[in-house]
C-alpha cells in the first residue's frame, strides 16, 4: 500500500500537470553492476535493482533516439497499459494514478520516457495527451507499432514508434539504448532489511533455469540486507491466485540455486547450492508468487532462545519496545510480517511450535496446519512425521486466501511418512459447535488480556450459536482407558521425543559431524549450543528406525483416541469443537534479553502451566490437528528498555481436529467479516 502522502502527490501531480510548475525529475544514479550483471541504481534517493542481464523485452524502434542520447545510455522508462481506443489526457492521468496508487516501486522518477500501448485493435493517441506528458517532464515516448501516426504534436519529447509489437507487462523498467532498440530490464526496489530479520534478499535470476541468486547488497551501518521486491504492476494481468505477492521463506527449504543453510554457517559450508526447489515453494511460485528473501531462523529449526543464538544475529520485533523476543524457530518469518509492508507473506516450518509462538509475539497470523497437509520434501527435518509447513500473514482473509491455494491434495504426505491416514480437507461451513476452554491452560497469565478473550469467545459463540463447555484437558486425556493413551509424559518425553530427533540425525546431524570431522582433523562442527550436546551425545541403540516406528505406533493410537473423545467430527461439524489456549506469554512482554524475563511483569517462552503435563504447543505435534495463532488485542506493558508504557499483543490459539484446516479457515473469514478478527499493522502496535 502506498502512504497517504503518495496518493495524494500522485494526484494533484497526474490530474493538474497541465497547469503545475513543471516537474523537477530526479536524476538516476548508476550504483554499480552486480556479479551477476545486473544494475543498481539509484532514483530520488531510493535503491532499485534492474535485471539488465535478463531483459523483459527488447523494443526495436523505428528511428534511433536523437543525438545525445548515446548507446549504452541507462532512461528509466514507465509501460503504460491501456485497453482504450482513444488514448486522452484523462485516460493517461488515470493510468499513472492507479500506479501510483498500488505500487511502491514506480513513482513519477521513472517517467523520464514513456512506452505507451494498448489492448485496442486500432488506437490513437490524441496529441493533447502527449503534449500533456511533457509537464511531468517526459523527455522520450515510444508508441505501440499499432497506434495511428500522430500529426501535430507542439512538444519537445523525442516520440518514436516501436516497430514489433511484443507484449509485455506495465509497469517501472530500465531502458538501455542499443542502436535503434530498448532493452526494457524489470526493476525491483531495494528495502532495507532494518530489522535485521533476512538473512539475504533473493530474486529469480529471469533466465528461465528456475534458479534464483541472493543480492549481495547491504547497508551501513548495521549491514541491513538489500531486499528486493518487483513492480506490483507486472502481475495486474496475471490471472494466477498468488500473483505478485512477496513471500519471504525460511532457510530450511531449497530454493534453487541458493545453498540452504538452516541458519548453520557450517552446514552451508559442506553443502552446495541445491539444484531444486522444494515442491512446496515450487508450488508458491507456479502460483505467482514472487520469493524476496530468506529469514532467519533459530539454527537447524530448534526452539533456541534469543540469547542462545551464536552463528546468526537475533532479528528484532517492531512491536512494543523493540526489543521483544521473535521466538523461535521461524522467528525472522513473524517478525517480517510485522513489520514491514512491502512484504505479504513469510512461510516457515512448525515441528513443536515454530509457527505458532512468533506469530504470537509478533501479533501476526500464522498457522501449523494438519500433519501430513503438505510435502516437506527439500526441507531440512526435525522430526519427519512432526514436521509441517504453515505461513505468516498480517490479514485474516489474505491468509486464506493463501492457504487454501498453496495447501493442495497432490501435495499431501504419504502415511508412510506420518504415520497416519491419509489426510481428508473438506473446504466446507461444517463449523463446530462447541468452544472448549481447558482450564489448565487458560485463563491467560497476564489478567489484563482475559478481557479480551472473554470478548473474543463471546463474540465467536453468538456468532456461530456456538457453546463454551470448560474442561481439565490433562485430566480427560489421563482418563484414558489405554494405559499408552493416558499417559502424557510417556508420549511427550518418549514418543514425541524420539520422533523429533531422529529424522534430522539421519538426514543432517551424522552427515555434518562425519564431514566435518574428516575435514577438520576429528573436530566437531561448531553449532549453537541448542543443537550441540544433543547431537555430541546422541546413542543410536535408543534412537533408531525402529524405535522410530515404535514412535510412531504410539502416536498413531493418541490420534486415534483424540480423534474419538476430544476432537471428533459429527454430521454437522467437521471437527465438533474448536479448542482455545494460548501458545505465547498470556499478554506479558518476554524479551530478547534473558535477564529482564525474570521480572514478574515478563515471562519467559514455553512455560508449563501449573497441572499441565505438556506444554499446549505440544498438543498438535502429537494429535495431528490443526492449530493456528490468532491475533485479538493488546495491552500496556511498562517496557524494562524505554522505561515507558509500551504496547505487547495478545493472541489466541484456535485448535481443530486434523484435517478441518479449511472448515477454520472459513470460520477465521466470517469472525473478520463480521469484525471480530482484523487485519494487524506493522510497527510498535499490531492494532
Ligand atoms: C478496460 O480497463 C478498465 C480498467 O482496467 C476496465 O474497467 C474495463 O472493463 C476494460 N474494458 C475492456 C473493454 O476491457
Ligand atoms: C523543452 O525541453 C527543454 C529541456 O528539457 C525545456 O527547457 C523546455 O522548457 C522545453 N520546452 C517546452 C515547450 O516544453
Ligand atoms: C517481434 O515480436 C515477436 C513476437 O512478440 C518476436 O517473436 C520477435 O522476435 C520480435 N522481433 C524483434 C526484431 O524484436
Ligand atoms: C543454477 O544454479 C546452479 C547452482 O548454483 C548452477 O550450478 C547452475 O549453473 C545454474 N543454472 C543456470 C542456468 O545458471
Ligand atoms: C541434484 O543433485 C543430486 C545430488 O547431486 C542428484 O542426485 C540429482 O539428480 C540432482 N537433481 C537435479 C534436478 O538436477
Ligand atoms: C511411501 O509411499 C510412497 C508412495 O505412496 C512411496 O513412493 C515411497 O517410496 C514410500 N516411502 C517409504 C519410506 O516407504
Ligand atoms: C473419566 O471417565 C469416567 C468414566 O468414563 C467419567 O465418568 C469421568 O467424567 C471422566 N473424567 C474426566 C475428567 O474426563
Ligand atoms: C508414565 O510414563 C513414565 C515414563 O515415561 C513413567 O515413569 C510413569 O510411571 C508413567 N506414569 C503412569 C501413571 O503410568
Ligand atoms: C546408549 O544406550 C544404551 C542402551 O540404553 C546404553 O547401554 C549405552 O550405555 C548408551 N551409550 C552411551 C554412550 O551412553
Ligand atoms: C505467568 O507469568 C509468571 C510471571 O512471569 C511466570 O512465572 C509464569 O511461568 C507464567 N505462567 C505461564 C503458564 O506462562
Ligand atoms: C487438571 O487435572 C490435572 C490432572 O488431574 C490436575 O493435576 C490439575 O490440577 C487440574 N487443573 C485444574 C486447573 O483443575
Ligand atoms: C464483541 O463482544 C464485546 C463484549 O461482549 C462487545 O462489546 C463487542 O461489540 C463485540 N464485537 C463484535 C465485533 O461483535
Amino acid at each position: 500500500m502506498p502512504s497517504l502522502a503518495t496518493i495524494v502527490v500522485s494526484i494533484s501531480l497526474y490530474a493538474a500537470s497541465a497547469n503545475a510548475a513543471p516537474y523537477k525529475r530526479k536524476a538516476f544514479t548508476l550504483v554499480q553492476k552486480t556479479v551477476e550483471d545486473a544494475t543498481l541504481f539509484k532514483l530520488g534517493g531510493i535503491n532499485y535493482l534492474a535485471n539488465t542481464q535478463h531483459p523483459a523485452a527488447v523494443i526495436p524502434l523505428a528511428q534511433p533516439f536523437p543525438a545525445g542520447v548515446g548507446e549504452g545510455t541507462n532512461i528509466p522508462v514507465t509501460v503504460l497499459s491501456t485497453n482504450a481506443t482513444v488514448v486522452t489526457q484523462a485516460v493517461l492521468a488515470d493510468i499513472l494514478e492507479s500506479y501510483a496508487d498500488g505500487d511502491d516501486v514506480f513513482s513519477e522518477d521513472f517517467l523520464e520516457a514513456v512506452y505507451i500501448t494498448s489492448s485496442a485493435s486500432t488506437p490513437t493517441i490524441d496529441k493533447s495527451a502527449l503534449e500533456d506528458l511533457a509537464g511531468m517532464d517526459v523527455r522520450h515516448i515510444v508508441i505501440a507499432k499499432h497506434f495511428a501516426s500522430v500529426s501535430g504534436y507542439a512538444g519537445n519529447a523525442t516520440i518514436v514508434k516501436a516497430t514489433n509489437a511484443s507484449s509485455f507487462p506495465p509497469g517501472p523498467y530500465l531502458a538501455t539504448l542499443s542502436g535503434a532498440s530498448l532493452s526494457l530490464a524489470p526493476v525491483y526496489r531495494v528495502y532495507e532489511d532494518s530489522y535485521r530479520d533476512f538473512l539475504f534478499g533473493i530474486y529469480n535470476t529471469g533466465d528461465g533455469s528456475g534458479n534464483h541468486t541472493s543480492l549481495e547488497v547491504s547497508y551501513p551501518n548495521f549491514g541491513y540486507r538489500g531486499i528486493p521486491v518487483p513492480s506490483r504492476l507486472y502481475f495486474w494481468n496475471d490471472p494466477r491466485p498468488l500473483a505478485g505477492y512477496r513471500v519471504a521463506i525460511k532457510d530450511l527449504f531449497d530454493i534453487k540455486g541458493l545453498k540452504t543453510s538452516g541458519g548453520s554457517q557450517a552446514w552451508a559450508y559442506i553443502n552446495e547450492p541445491a539444484n531444486a526447489t522444494a515442491p512446496s515453494i515450487q508450488r508458491i511460485v507456479d502460483l505467482g508468487g514472487v520469493l524476496v528473501g530468506k529469514f532467519k531462523l533459530a539454527q537447524f529449526a530448534s526452539g533456541a532462545n534469543p540469547w542462545d543464538w551464536q552463528d546468526e544475529h537475533y532479528p528484532f520485533n517492531p512491536r512494543g519496545d523493540g526489543w521483544l523476543t521473535c521466538s523461535a524457530s521461524s522467528s525472522g518469518g513473524g517478525c517480517s510480517i510485522a513489520a514491514y509492508d512491502w512484504l505479504d507473506y513469510a512461510i516457515g516450518s512448525d515441528t513443536g511450535s515454530s509457527m505458532r509462538r512468533p506469530a504470537a509475539v509478533s501479533g501476526t497470523y500464522g498457522n501449523r496446519p494438519s500433519q501430513g497437509m503438505i510435502t516437506l520434501e527439500r526441507v531440512i527435518p526435525l522430526g519427519g512425521a512432526t514436521d509441517t509447513a504453515g505461513v505468516f500473514s498480517r490479514d485474516p482473509h489474505k491468509w486464506a486466501h493463501f492457504a487454501k491455494h498453496w495447501y493442495t491434495p497432490s501435495l499431501h504426505q504419504s502415511s508412510n511418512i506420518t504415520g497416519l491416514s491419509a489426510l481428508q480437507v473438506p473446504n466446507t461451513d461444517a463449523f463446530p459447535e462447541t468452544i472448549l476452554y481447558p482450564i489448565d491452560y487458560l485463563p491467560l497469565n497476564n489478567s489484563a488480556a482475559e478481557p479480551i478473550l472473554d470478548a473474543f469467545i463471546a463474540n465467536m459463540s453468538s456468532l456461530f450459536g456456538m457453546t463454551v463447555k470448560r474442561f481439565n484437558f490433562t485430566a480427560t486425556v489421563e482418563n484414558a482407558t489405554n494405559p499408552a493413551v493416558a499417559n502424557l509424559t510417556a508420549l511427550a518425553d518418549g514418543a514425541l521425543d524420539i520422533i523429533d530427533s531422529y529424522t534430522q540425525w539421519v538426514e543432517i546431524a551424522k552427515p555434518l559431524i562425519i564431514t566435518w570431522a574428516e575435514l577438520f582433523d576429528g573436530r566437531f562442527p561448531p553449532i549453537d549450543s541448542a543443537r550441540r550436546t544433543g547431537w555430541q551425545e546422541f546413542n543410536e541403540s535408543q534412537v533408531n528406525l525402529q524405535t522410530y516406528n515404535q514412535a510412531l505406533g504410539q502416536k498413531s493410537a493418541a490420534v486415534t483416541w483424540y480423534e474419538t473423545h476430544l476432537q471428533y467430527s459429527t454430521s454437522e461439524s467437521c471437527s465438533e469443537s474448536v479448542m482455545l489456549y494460548d501458545i505465547g506469554t498470556g499478554g506479558l512482554p518476554s524479551y530478547r534479553e534473558e535477564g529482564l524475563n525474570n521480572s514478574p511483569n515478563a515471562s519467559f517462552l514455553a512455560e508449563l502451566p501449573p497441572g499441565a503435563v505438556i506444554t499446549g504447543a505440544s498438543i498438535c505435534p502429537l494429535y495431528g490437528c490443526a492449530d493456528f495463532t490468532i491475533p485479538i488485542g493488546q495491552v500496556e506493558y511498562y517496557s524494562e528498555v524505554t522505561f515507558h508504557t509500551e504496547m505487547v499483543p495478545v493472541t489466541i490459539n484456535m485448535v481443530v481436529k486434523r484435517g478441518c484446516d479449511f472448515v477454520l479457515f472459513n470460520m477465521i473469514e466470517k469472525l473478520a467479516d463480521a469484525g471480530v478478527l482484523r487485519s494487524v499493522k506493522t510497527g510498535k502496535t499490531a492494532f
